[in-house]
Protein backbone atom coordinates (compact mmCIF):
# COMPACT_ATOMS: atom_id res chain seq x y z
CA UNK A 1 0.00 0.00 0.00
CA UNK A 2 1.24 3.47 -0.98
CA UNK A 3 1.43 5.50 2.16
CA UNK A 4 0.05 9.15 1.59
CA UNK A 5 2.24 11.89 2.82
CA UNK A 6 -0.18 15.07 3.95
CA UNK A 7 0.87 18.72 2.22
CA UNK A 8 2.26 19.18 5.59
CA UNK A 9 4.55 16.61 5.41
CA UNK A 10 3.56 13.82 7.52
CA UNK A 11 2.58 10.39 7.24
CA UNK A 12 -1.81 10.47 6.55
CA UNK A 13 -2.45 7.76 9.10
CA UNK A 14 -5.59 6.40 7.75
CA UNK A 15 -3.26 5.27 5.20
CA UNK A 16 -0.51 4.05 7.37
CA UNK A 17 -1.87 0.16 8.50
CA UNK A 18 -0.84 0.32 12.17
CA UNK A 19 -1.91 3.77 12.53
CA UNK A 20 -5.25 2.56 10.83
CA UNK A 21 -5.54 -0.68 12.97
CA UNK A 22 -5.30 1.57 15.49
CA UNK A 23 -7.97 3.91 14.45
CA UNK A 24 -10.22 1.70 12.86
CA UNK A 25 -10.27 -0.13 16.64
CA UNK A 26 -10.90 3.10 18.20
CA UNK A 27 -13.87 3.72 16.29
CA UNK A 28 -15.02 0.05 16.39
CA UNK A 29 -15.32 0.47 20.60
CA UNK A 30 -16.84 3.80 20.07
CA UNK A 31 -18.98 4.43 17.54
CA UNK A 32 -22.05 3.77 19.05
CA UNK A 33 -21.20 4.94 22.35
CA UNK A 34 -23.46 8.20 23.63
CA UNK A 35 -21.56 10.94 22.94
CA UNK A 36 -18.79 8.67 21.42
CA UNK A 37 -17.44 11.43 18.82
CA UNK A 38 -16.03 12.81 21.87
CA UNK A 39 -14.40 9.53 23.09
CA UNK A 40 -13.40 8.71 19.54
CA UNK A 41 -11.31 12.25 19.06
CA UNK A 42 -9.90 11.28 22.68
CA UNK A 43 -8.39 8.37 22.13
CA UNK A 44 -7.40 9.77 18.61
CA UNK A 45 -5.74 12.54 19.81
CA UNK A 46 -4.03 10.52 22.71
CA UNK A 47 -3.17 7.38 20.67
CA UNK A 48 -2.08 8.38 17.58
CA UNK A 49 -1.32 12.56 18.42
CA UNK A 50 -3.14 14.49 16.34
CA UNK A 51 -6.82 14.39 14.82
CA UNK A 52 -5.25 15.37 11.26
CA UNK A 53 -7.83 16.79 8.28
CA UNK A 54 -7.74 13.49 6.60
CA UNK A 55 -8.33 11.62 10.23
CA UNK A 56 -11.84 13.78 10.58
CA UNK A 57 -13.28 13.03 7.64
CA UNK A 58 -12.12 9.21 7.94
CA UNK A 59 -13.73 9.28 11.10
CA UNK A 60 -17.11 11.67 9.33
CA UNK A 61 -17.45 9.36 7.11
CA UNK A 62 -17.55 5.99 9.30
CA UNK A 63 -19.45 7.15 11.80
CA UNK A 64 -22.13 8.73 8.87
CA UNK A 65 -21.87 12.12 10.08
CA UNK A 66 -21.04 15.67 8.49
CA UNK A 67 -17.51 16.79 8.31
CA UNK A 68 -18.26 19.85 10.02
CA UNK A 69 -19.52 18.23 12.69
CA UNK A 70 -16.24 16.75 13.36
CA UNK A 71 -14.60 19.40 12.79
CA UNK A 72 -16.40 21.51 14.91
CA UNK A 73 -15.32 19.97 17.66
CA UNK A 74 -11.81 19.36 16.69
CA UNK A 75 -11.36 22.80 16.14
CA UNK A 76 -12.87 24.03 19.61
CA UNK A 77 -11.62 22.65 21.76
CA UNK A 78 -7.61 23.63 22.49
CA UNK A 79 -7.11 19.76 23.50
CA UNK A 80 -6.98 18.75 19.73
CA UNK A 81 -4.13 19.26 17.57
CA UNK A 82 -3.95 18.49 13.65
CA UNK A 83 -0.76 18.13 13.23
CA UNK A 84 1.89 16.26 15.19
CA UNK A 85 3.28 17.72 17.99
CA UNK A 86 7.22 17.65 19.11
CA UNK A 87 8.64 15.48 21.55
CA UNK A 88 8.84 18.27 24.02
CA UNK A 89 6.09 20.80 24.23
CA UNK A 90 7.27 24.72 25.04
CA UNK A 91 4.15 26.27 26.75
CA UNK A 92 3.46 30.14 27.15
CA UNK A 93 0.97 31.44 28.77
CA UNK A 94 -0.87 34.87 26.92
CA UNK A 95 -2.90 35.78 29.99
CA UNK A 96 -2.99 39.47 31.04
CA UNK A 97 -0.77 38.73 33.97
CA UNK A 98 1.76 36.81 31.87
CA UNK A 99 1.83 38.88 29.10
CA UNK A 100 2.40 42.18 30.99
CA UNK A 101 5.22 40.24 32.57
CA UNK A 102 7.41 39.40 29.44
CA UNK A 103 5.51 36.41 27.69
CA UNK A 104 5.69 38.03 24.60
CA UNK A 105 10.27 38.60 25.12
CA UNK A 106 10.18 35.00 26.08
CA UNK A 107 8.24 33.85 22.95
CA UNK A 108 10.47 35.97 20.71
CA UNK A 109 13.70 34.31 22.57
CA UNK A 110 12.14 30.75 21.62
CA UNK A 111 11.32 31.86 18.30
CA UNK A 112 15.06 32.71 17.73
CA UNK A 113 17.31 29.57 19.25
CA UNK A 114 14.51 27.63 17.73
CA UNK A 115 13.51 28.84 14.31
CA UNK A 116 9.75 28.55 14.85
CA UNK A 117 6.65 30.46 15.43
CA UNK A 118 4.40 29.34 18.16
CA UNK A 119 2.10 26.36 16.86
CA UNK A 120 4.62 24.86 14.92
CA UNK A 121 6.75 22.47 15.40
CA UNK A 122 11.01 22.21 15.14
CA UNK A 123 11.65 20.49 11.97
CA UNK A 124 13.50 17.59 13.84
CA UNK A 125 10.34 16.55 15.64
CA UNK A 126 11.99 17.40 19.10
CA UNK A 127 10.37 21.15 20.47
CA UNK A 128 6.28 22.47 19.58
CA UNK A 129 5.82 26.22 20.85
CA UNK A 130 2.33 26.52 21.93
CA UNK A 131 0.12 29.66 23.57
CA UNK A 132 -2.17 29.42 25.99
CA UNK A 133 -4.62 31.31 28.19
CA UNK A 134 -4.08 31.67 32.08
CA UNK A 135 -3.89 28.40 33.84
CA UNK A 136 -3.85 30.17 37.34
CA UNK A 137 0.19 30.58 38.33
CA UNK A 138 -0.52 34.22 37.54
CA UNK A 139 1.91 35.37 40.84
CA UNK A 140 4.91 33.62 38.71
CA UNK A 141 4.13 35.55 35.54
CA UNK A 142 5.41 35.12 33.05
CA UNK A 143 4.50 31.97 32.82
CA UNK A 144 5.86 29.08 30.35
CA UNK A 145 5.85 25.22 30.73
CA UNK A 146 7.64 22.77 29.23
CA UNK A 147 6.39 18.77 28.85
CA UNK A 148 7.36 15.89 27.53
S1 LIG B 1 -1.92 35.05 33.32
FE1 LIG B 1 -0.42 33.52 33.04
S2 LIG B 1 -0.84 32.11 34.63
FE2 LIG B 1 -2.38 33.60 34.82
Amino acid sequence: MAVSITGQGFIDPTQEPMQKEIIDDILARNATLPGGLMVILNELQNEIGYVSATMQQYVATKLRIPISKVHGVVSFYSFFTTTPRGRHILKFCMGTACYVGGAPQLIEKARQVLGIDPGETTPDGAVTIELCRCDGACSQAPGSDCRR
